[in-house]
């Protein structure tokens, strides 16, 4: 079985939902680049100030800050064994970047170890899931109003922790991350398959039956 999994697809196919099921399983990290910057804004660090702007814009964060919270986060001993990577790399760019970051700090390759798993979905329904999508900011469960709801509205039902929502869940700011999503994101589908470490997944189904797919996929 390969040891990197990389989850790409557009804002709101599910990456995050279903990765957290997967790092259960095989007991690797769930290393969401999203979360990270999203946790140096909360702690007001100098990458987080930097972050901000972009991610309230839709845009992508300049590479030299998501290479050092991804470097950073890599070189942790809990990835010995494998991680998961939901939403980084975001750009062929960042696809370079990361295949330069494994082999400086010598865990794994992308054309060795690596598995990308593509969520194919159509954009349209996606808008409505990211509005209506709820966080719990203790343990990181993900809800959604109306296909994955909280049996108490608003409260995890994991830790009791009161939800959130994303500041970047608003109909304006997920369109622009479509927008950047196509324009730098979607390059990745071709440049994956290219090195033939890509996988597809059918995204528009019920969370249950995506799960049972990704472990076809992943323990084939
Ligand atoms: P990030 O936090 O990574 O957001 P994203 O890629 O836009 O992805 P999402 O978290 O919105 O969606 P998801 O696919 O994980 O969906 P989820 O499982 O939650 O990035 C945010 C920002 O940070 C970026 O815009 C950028 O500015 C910056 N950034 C991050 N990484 C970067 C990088 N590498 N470089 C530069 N900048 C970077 O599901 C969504 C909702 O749908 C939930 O409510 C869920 O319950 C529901 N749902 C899930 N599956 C299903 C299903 N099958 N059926 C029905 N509902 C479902």
């Amino acid at each position: 079985m390969k040891k990197v999994f990389i989850f790409l697809g557009p804002p709101g196919s599910g990456k995050g939902t279903q990765t957290s099921r997967l790092a259960d399983k095989l007991s690797i990290p769930h290393i969401d680049t999203g979360s990270l910057l999203r946790k140096n804004i909360q702690d007001e660090t100098t990458l987080g100030k930097i972050a901000k702007g972009y991610i309230d814009k839709g845009q992508l964060v300049p590479l030299e800050v998501v290479s050092s919270v991804i470097k950073d986060r890599l070189m942790k001993d809990d990835c010995n064994n494998g991680y998961i990577l939901d939403g980084f790399p975001r750009s062929i760019e960042q696809a370079h970047e990361l295949e330069k970051i494994m082999s400086e700090i010598g865990k794994f390759s992308l054309k060795n170890d690596a598995l990308a798993v593509y969520f194919d979905i159509d954009n349209e329904i996606l808008v409505q899931r990211l509005i209506n999508r709820r966080s719990c900011p203790k343990c990181g469960t993900i809800y959604n109003l109306i296909s994955n709801p909280p049996k108490i509205m608003d409260y995890c039902d994991i830790c009791d922790s009161k939800l959130q929502t994303r500041k970047d869940d608003n109909e304006e700011t997920a369109r622009l991350r479509f927008e950047t999503y196509e324009k730098e994101t979607a390059p990745l589908y071709g440049f994956f398959k290219e090195i033939g470490i890509l996988k597809e997944l059918k995204a528009d189904k019920p969370i249950s039956e995506i799960w049972e797919n990704l472990k076809n996929i992943i323990f084939e």
